[in-house]
């Protein structure tokens, strides 16, 4: 297992029957969607209007978005220890922009390229192992922010019927993260030796990319897997015709 992930809790509405967009949320005609523009702004604006949560649809909001639990394996270069997390918050989704939204109904497939200028990570953190050749531990708070991270997110629909309305289910996502740079602190590394943890913590800081490379794949699993749950959320109670019109 690349990570262990309890997500967003268990406070979610069932709602049984279908639902329609809230009303801020742009539509794109299925037919024009291949016109580009629609798509990239409709998925935009909804991700905007999402800094708040969106209870007719019992959907949590982004802004910011909390992962309870989250285990990120070892990498195999630089880390050399587990990073496990707790309250980790996500934020800074309220400036997104997307540049590429690709939908094709034929093959069921949506590419996105979104850019977030300043995505933030705020948590609690567990690490015990080693980063290059130094022993590191620490329990404590934290945070991290990806300058201009851009995310492309790729999702394969399934198509089901329901009640004779036709839905989409996410079969499966891939996400890619690329972040221009990283700027993080973690707070009583060494049990609060600021010497060492200085130290170590510059050492990442000279090379935070390749550094983030190591781990990397585990933090985009872990990511991808919120947002599908998002996005699969809304497709499970919102029709295929409602969303795309
Ligand atoms: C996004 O949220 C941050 C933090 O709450 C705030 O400082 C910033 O002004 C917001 N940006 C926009 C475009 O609303
Ligand atoms: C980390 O610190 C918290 C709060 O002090 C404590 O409850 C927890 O048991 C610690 N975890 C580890 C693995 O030491």
């Amino acid at each position: 297992m690349k990570y262990i992930l309890t997500i967003l809790s268990a406070s979610f509405i069932t709602v049984s029957f279908s639902a329609k967009l809230p009303p801020g949320f742009k539509k794109c005609n299925l037919k024009q969607i291949s016109s580009q523009m629609c798509l990239p702004q409709a998925i935009e604006s909804a991700i905007k209007q999402m800094d708040r949560p969106i209870k007719k649809l019992g959907i949590v909001n982004l802004e910011p978005l909390e992962i309870p639990f989250l285990i990120v394996d070892a990498g195999s270069q630089f880390i050399h220890t587990q990073q496990a997390f707790k309250n980790m918050k996500l934020s800074g989704f309220n400036e997104t922009s997307c540049t590429k939204a690709e939908f094709n109904y034929n093959t069921k497939t949506l590419n996105l390229e979104c850019v977030v200028p300043r995505f933030r990570l705020e948590f609690n953190y567990v690490v015990d192992g080693k980063f290059l050749m130094m022993s590191v531990y620490g329990n404590g708070t934290g945070w991290a922010v990806f300058l201009d991270n851009q995310f492309e997110l790729n999702f394969q629909f399934g198509e089901y019927e329901k009640q004779g309305k036709k839905y989409f289910n996410i079969v499966h996502q891939q996400l890619q993260m690329r972040p221009k740079d990283i700027a993080f602190q973690l707070d009583n590394l060494f049990d609060g030796d600021e010497e060492m943890s200085n130290r170590v913590q510059n050492a990442a800081r000279e090379n935070a990319l390749e550094v983030f490379d190591d781990v990397k794949p585990g933090y985009e699993q872990a990511f991808g897997k919120v947002f599908a749950y998002i996005f699969g959320e809304i497709l499970e109670k919102v029709p295929i015709y409602d969303i795309f019109s």
